[in-house]
C-alpha cells in the first residue's frame, strides 16, 4: 500500500523510522576501521568523523532545537557538525581541512543524549502543528528522518572508496548476465507532472513543490541502462574509464563496495554527467530531460500517470535493485517486473538515472521552513538533476516528486544513464 497523509501523525511509525536509521548508521561506522575515522577517501567531503556528529546533530537541531524550541546541548559541537561540504574544487575542498575534531567518545556520548531527547519528542512533543511553519504535516520530523537516510547513501559512497584494508566486509552473491542486448522503445507525446501538491505526499522536499505539467514530444528511449559491456567499446574507441573501474594488464575489473570483481557486463557503468554526456555524442544521441525521464517511468498509452514504473505498488525487491536488498548494482534485466508500461526497465534502483536538466526550481519554489539551505543554494546550473534511485537509497524516498543531484563531473555517485533520441 501506498503511504497516506495520517503517518504524519503515527508517533510509533516515525519513532520506529529513527530507531532504524540509527541502528543502520552504527552499522555503517562500525564497517570502517578505527584508524581510518579521520581518512578523506573523498576529498570533497569531511572525514568519516564529521558524518558521525553530522547525523544526531542535524537531527536535534532541526527537530528539537528549530521546530519546538528546546535549548542546545553542546553549542560548539552543534556548529562544528551543522552542514556537511560540496565544494566544486579541490582547492576549494582545501579551505575545509581541519584537524582538531573532537575525540569519538565526546561524539558518541552526545548522539547517545541526542537519541534520548528526539525519541522523547517523537513520543510526546507536538510534533505536527499547522500555525507553526517547521511543524506544517510534520515537517522536522520527515526532514531529519530522510536526511539521516540521505547520508546513509553518502557514507557508503565513502566507504566505496576506502581501502579494503580499512574495512569490513559484507559478502554478497554476484551474478552476471554477460552482454545485454538493449533495445529502443517508443513513448507517446504526452504530459509529464513534476513535482506534487503539498496534499499528495505524507512530505516532500521543497524541490519537489509545486505541481508542474510539461507537454513532452514523442521521443525514443533505451529499453536498459547503458551497460558497463557498452561503456568497453566506448574506452576502446578512446572514451574515459569510470572511477569504478581498475584497468591492469589490459584488463578492466569493477571494484565493488567491498571488493574487485570481473567486469560483469550487464551491470549498469556509473559515470559523471560529464561522461555520459560524452558517450550520448559518442554514440549520436542524448540524455533524456527530467520530464522525458518522467514520461518513460511513470505514463502509460492513454493519458495516465502512475506513482511507480510498475503501477501503484509500494516499493518492493520484486520491482528494482533499492533498499539495501545488496550494496552493488545487478544486470539491468533483473527486475522485468519493475518495467515501466513502455517496457522500459530499472527505471528506479541500480544507480541514480542522470537527466540533461539542471537542477532548478519548479514553479512557485519556496525555501522550505525546516531547512532553507537544502536547495537553493545547489541552483546554480552547475549540478544535474537525477531521478529513481541506487541500491543503497531508503524505500522510504522512492517516490515520483523525488528529486536529486549532484556536480556534473562528480564521479563517486551510483549514477547511471541512458539514452534517448
Ligand atoms: C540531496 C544528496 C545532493 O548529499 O549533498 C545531505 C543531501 N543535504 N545533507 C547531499 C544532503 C544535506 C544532498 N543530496
Ligand atoms: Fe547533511
Amino acid at each position: 500500500m501506498t503511504t497516506t497523509a495520517t503517518v504524519g501523525l503515527d508517533r510509533a511509525y516515525l519513532l520506529d523510522w529513527y530507531r532504524r536509521n540509527r541502528e543502520r548508521s552504527a552499522n555503517l561506522f562500525a564497517l570502517i576501521d578505527e584508524s581510518a575515522m579521520h581518512d578523506r577517501p573523498i576529498p570533497l567531503r569531511h572525514p568519516f568523523v564529521f558524518y558521525e556528529g553530522h547525523l544526531p546533530v542535524f537531527s536535534y537541531l532541526i527537530l528539537n532545537e528549530r521546530a519546538l524550541g528546546e535549548a542546545p546541548i553542546d553549542p560548539a559541537l552543534e556548529k562544528l557538525f551543522e552542514r556537511g561540504i560540496d565544494p566544486s574544487s579541490l582547492d576549494a575542498a582545501r579551505t575545509h581541512d581541519r584537524s582538531d575534531w573532537p575525540p569519538r567518545e565526546r561524539i558518541e556520548e552526545l548522539g547517545h543524549t541526542i537519541d534520548e531527547r528526539i525519541s522523547r519528542a517523537l513520543t510526546t512533543a507536538k510534533i505536527v502543528d499547522d500555525s507553526v511553519p517547521r511543524l506544517v504535516r510534520g515537517q522536522a520530523a520527515y526532514t531529519m528522518l530522510e536526511h539521516e537516510q540521505m547520508h546513509h547513501e553518502t557514507l557508503l559512497y565513502i566507504i566505496h572508496q576506502l581501502d579494503a584494508s580499512k574495512k569490513g566486509r559484507i559478502a554478497q552473491v554476484h551474478v552476471d548476465h554477460g552482454e545485454i542486448r538493449n533495445e529502443m522503445r517508443d513513448v507517446d507525446a504526452g504530459i509529464a507532472t513534476l513535482g506534487a501538491d503539498p496534499d499528495e505526499i505524507p512530505f516532500g522536499w521543497d524541490n519537489e513543490f509545486g505541481r508542474m505539467e510539461v507537454d513532452v514530444p514523442a521521443f525514443s528511449m533505451q529499453r536498459f541502462p547503458v551497460t558497463n559491456g557498452d561503456w568497453l567499446t566506448f574506452v576502446a574507441d578512446g572514451g574515459p574509464v569510470p572511477v569504478f573501474w581498475n584497468e591492469r594488464d589490459g584488463e578492466m575489473f569493477l571494484r565493488g563496495v567491498f571488493e574487485e570483481l570481473p567486469l560483469p557486463l550487464s551491470w549498469p557503468v556509473w559515470v559523471t554527467n560529464q561522461q555520459a554526456r560524452a558517450y550520448a555524442q559518442w554514440a549520436g544521441k542524448r540524455l533524456p530531460t527530467e520530464a522525458e525521464y518522467h514520461r518513460a517511468a511513470f505514463a502509460a498509452p492513454g493519458g495516465i500517470e502512475r506513482p511507480y514504473p510498475w503501477g501503484a505498488n509500494a516499493p518492493h525487491p520484486m520491482f528494482g535493485n533499492f533498499d539495501f536488498e545488496r550494496f552493488d548494482a545487478e544486470p539491468v534485466d533483473a527486475h522485468p517486473a519493475g518495467a515501466s508500461a513502455w517496457e522500459i526497465n530499472d527505471l528506479i534502483g541500480n544507480g541514480w538515472e542522470w537527466t540533461s536538466t539542471p537542477f532548478g526550481p519548479l514553479p512557485g519554489f519556496e525555501p522550505m521552513a525546516s531547512y532553507p539551505e537544502y536547495s537553493a543554494d545547489f541552483f546554480d546550473g552547475r549540478h544535474y538533476v537525477m531521478k529513481g534511485a541506487s541500491p543503497v537509497t531508503a524505500r522510504e524516498m522512492i517516490r515520483r516528486s523525488f528529486r536529486n543531484w549532484f556536480y556534473d563531473d562528480y564521479p563517486y555517485m551510483y549514477a547511471k544513464f541512458r539514452l534517448v533520441e
